[in-house]
């Protein structure tokens, strides 16, 4: 986003609205609706079903005018729709970062959940506002909704550290969050 990236960053007061899942000076707004989450959902053709009824938006990332660039340390609010494709809840990409940093994420509203894999280990944490999730460098990460209401909350990470989504395609996450009768239980990976 060269328009964002090249303006000197002053300090700044932001502001989030949970109605409009938007902030306040605002940077770059991305939408990932279900035909942009393609092979990542267990059920295929659940998934191609919702593309070709509706095309649903899965969530919305609003990230303050903050430039990603080395130094900086960009913040974006993410807001995941509540919801389920084949009865595993809605869920961002995920991501990994190819230049290794952590990063913490800040529940807001909802409920949710921080999936992270690091190849070989699966780590969950139970998100809620007020409670933060601290994913370490070298662990690919995947917020969840598992409520029935909007689920976001604020990410702050060093602006030098990129997103690699193909590595998640590549590697999965190590575990599914499916829709439970307790309300949500994770399951292995290719166990379905
Ligand atoms: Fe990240």
């Amino acid at each position: 986003m060269p328009e964002f990236a090249t303006v000197p960053v002053s300090p700044l007061r932001i502001s989030f609205d949970p109605a409009t899942a938007s902030v306040e000076p605002a940077g770059p707004v991305l939408t990932r609706r279900m035909s942009s989450l393609e092979g990542l959902f267990a059920d295929q053709g659940e998934w191609k079903r919702a593309v070709e009824e509706d095309d649903p938006v899965v969530y919305t990332v609003s990230s303050s005018p903050v430039p990603e660039i080395d130094r900086e340390l960009p913040q974006s609010i993410t807001t995941i729709r509540p919801g389920a494709c084949g009865g595993e809840f809605y869920m961002t990409k995920g991501h990994q970062h190819p230049n290794p940093q952590g990063e913490i994420y800040l529940g807001l509203t909802g409920v949710g959940g921080l999936l992270l894999f690091d190849g070989q280990r699966t780590e969950w944490i139970d998100m809620e506002p007020g409670v933060i999730g601290y994913i370490p460098p070298h662990w690919a990460h995947r917020s969840v909704n598992v409520g029935d209401e909007p689920y976001s909350f604020l990410a702050v990470y060093p602006g030098c550290a990129g997103h690699d989504y193909q590595w998640v395609l590549d590697h999965g996450m190590g575990a599914r969050v499916l829709r439970a009768p307790s309300g949500y239980e994770l399951v292995p990976y290719n166990s379905r």
